[in-house]
């Protein structure tokens, strides 16, 4: 429409000179190499404007510009009208205005007018008919200017034909302008409104069962729009780092979790609470690497984005249900075990059994299981919007079943190992001189309390403050439309957290794997737990060599001997006599712990 005011304009002021304009007209410019051509028809797959035409077979007004771009600014208008549907009344009638105005109807002269050359001449919109779409939708009126004569004539147009042999009337011919009501008022029951979705968004039907929104549609009311799967928050160069970052941490973070397993559950030939404490610890690790390493198994975009435009969710993907109940298991774990370890720390350094260590064992089972049962059973896992994994993204039920038993473990476990480190600081005060030994000593607990607190602490606010900007997010999804509306659709993304902190959570929830093996599987403790089984081995095979000995006896000699040699080592607990070298001892099974 711009484009025709800009034309209007230019060739008004080189207009017929002296001719009176009735009241009611406005004037044409004639373009000679204009036609009336047969609508080309809409396009199969996008309704336009097929049966919205007055007189059917008349012919479309067409000029240089094709009515192929007439029809791209149809779905323009169209689009931007599909979000108006709640502002606006008589959106239908606004649909069989823009076909008329974009596809106006055509008049062609006959020889006995113009005997020099036949001409095209476009019907103008009625001033009437515009007033009735910009009454009813206000916004349109951005668009469209009703009072200008010269596009919304209210009785018609007056072109300039002398050039082409017209003599009547000094030269001027009048075109009635183009009124759809009468033929609107007939048709309109039989006419639905066109809803036009912005590329990428997905035209689906909020009341048709197989798209409702509890599916996983994302509807942006108050259209049948769907945003896209997965939702565009970032660049596509970014979300391949995020991605990238998450496969291959993943990975290494999930062998390493298995090795920290392996050393302190399974070779380990004494365990002790805290290698407990690691082992579980590292399961869980693994357990939420494992759901990372299935979901790019299967397929990231896959497991999230079944269908186009449908995100995940727990009652129609199991997969995704089954990824998020073993993340959600693996995470809750995690934490409770990293309370458990400062509590076992405590308890061991305070010289006081108040729990045995299968009483957290049954505890932190119990609520898990729990936890991952309540959100199963209540269909809690689910894809959500811009993450990369199945997990409960219901606010509330994230809420009770994770952040705040997090918040609380998160709290404990601190607590626990600020006050075993203090406690070590006094006792070392008063029995060990040398205060460089002493820094020497704490400085691996307290970069795991440095790590692992921050980590989690991390998680929590991260979470939080998303909560918190949540209504902010929704509310800007308006000019994520409105950016898509105005074209470009490369450069629109919708509005989630910035990507430095987004990167780091899901960074941070996969190197608890590495960090572990950093601090636990590199440890001296870890490699007497290696060399012991070395030396077994070696035992081993020369006894094979050696038919007469009995392999039994000396076998379970053997082990025993290992086994009080490690007791003597590291986990010499019993001696009460020597209280400083027990205190040294303790705090190798700490730095190690
Ligand atoms: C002009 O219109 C007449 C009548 O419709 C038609 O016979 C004639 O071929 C047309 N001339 C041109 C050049 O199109
Ligand atoms: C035609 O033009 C002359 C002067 O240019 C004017 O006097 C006359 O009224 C015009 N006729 C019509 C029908 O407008
Ligand atoms: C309504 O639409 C149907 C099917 O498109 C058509 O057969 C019928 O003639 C239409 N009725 C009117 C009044 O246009
Ligand atoms: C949407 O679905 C409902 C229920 O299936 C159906 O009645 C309606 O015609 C559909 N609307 C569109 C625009 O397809
Ligand atoms: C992605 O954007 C949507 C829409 O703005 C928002 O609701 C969602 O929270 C965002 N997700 C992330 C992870 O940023």
């Amino acid at each position: 429409m711009k484009i025709l005011v800009f034309i209007i304009i230019l060739f008004l002021f080189n207009y017929i000179n002296g001719f009176n304009l009735p009241t009611g007209y406005g004037i044409g410019f004639v373009d000679p190499n204009a036609k009336c051509l047969n609508y080309i028809g809409d396009s199969n797959d996008q309704p336009l404007c097929n049966n919205r035409f007055q007189n059917k077979g008349d012919k479309i007004y067409t000029t240089i510009n094709s009515q192929i771009e007439s029809q791209l600014n149809i779905i323009k208008s169209f689009q931007s009208i599909t979000f108006l549907q709640d502002q606006c009344k008589d959106l239908l009638f606004a649909q069989f205005g823009i076909c008329d105005i974009y596809l106006a109807p055509c008049i062609e002269t006959l020889p006995m007018i113009t005997p020099l050359k036949n001409i095209s001449l476009p019907q103008r919109f009625c001033k009437s008919a515009c007033v009735r779409m910009v009454s009813n939708c206000p916004r349109l009126a951005i668009e469209m200017d009703c009072s200008n004569p010269l596009l919304f004539p209210e009785i018609g147009t007056f072109y300039d034909l002398s050039p082409y042999g017209f003599t009547q009337n000094n030269g001027t011919y009048a075109v009635p302008c183009s009124d759809p009501t009468n033929f609107f008022n007939q048709v309109a029951s039989n006419s639905s409104f066109i809803e036009i979705c912005p590329s990428p968004l997905l035209l689906k039907n909020s009341s048709d069962p197989r798209y409702e929104s509890k599916r996983g549609y994302t509807y942006l009311p108050p259209s049948n729009c769907v945003l896209n799967c997965p939702v565009p928050n970032y660049s596509k160069q970014k979300w391949d780092q995020l991605l990238t970052m998450s496969k291959i941490l993943s990975t290494i973070s999930f062998i390493l979790s298995l090795y920290n397993v392996l050393t302190f559950g399974i070779i380990n030939k004494k365990i002790s609470d805290p290698h407990k404490c690691t082992c579980f610890f590292s399961g869980s690790i693994a357990l939420v690497n494992l759901c990372d390493i299935i979901t790019f198994g299967i397929g990231y975009e896959e497991l999230l984005c079944p269908e186009p435009g449908r995100s995940a969710k727990q009652q129609y993907d199991p997969v995704c249900g089954l990824t998020g109940a073993l993340f959600h298991l693996g995470i809750t774990y995690c934490v409770l075990w990293s309370m458990t370890m400062g509590l076992v720390l405590y308890t061991s350094v305070k010289r006081q059994k108040w729990f045995k260590f299968n009483h957290f064992l049954i505890g932190n089972t119990t609520f898990t299981m729990i936890s991952v049962i309540i959100a199963a059973a209540t269909s809690k896992f689910e894809a959500g919007l811009g993450s990369i994994e199945c997990w409960i993204r219901d606010r509330w039920y994230a809420i009770c079943l994770f952040w705040i038993p997090c918040g609380i473990a998160l709290l404990i476990g601190s607590l626990c190992i600020i006050s075993v480190i203090h406690e070590i600081y006094k006792t070392s005060k008063k029995s060990i001189s040398n205060r460089n030994d002493l820094l020497s000593r704490e400085l691996k607990p307290l970069l795991i309390v440095f790590f692992i607190s921050g980590s989690f602490l991390y998680l929590f606010i991260f979470f939080f403050d998303i909560e918190r900007n949540f209504g902010g997010y929704r509310s800007d999804v308006e000019d994520y439309v409105l950016c898509l509306l105005n074209g470009d659709n490369q450069e629109c993304f919708t509005t989630g957290p910035s990507y430095v902190p987004y990167f780091l959570f899901y960074l941070v929830i996969r190197w608890f794997g590495i960090i572990f093996f950093i601090f636990y599987g590199t440890s001296n403790v870890a490699r007497k737990i290696w060399n012991q089984t070395f030396i077994l081995k070696k035992f081993y095979s020369s006894l094979k060599t050696s038919p007469l000995s009995s392999p039994k006896n000396s076998d379970s000699q053997k082990h025993n001997d290992s086994k009080t040699n490690i007791n003597n080592t590291i986990l010499n607990e019993n001696n009460d006599k020597y209280l400083k070298e027990n205190k040294a001892i303790e705090l190798e099974s700490i730095k190690t712990n």
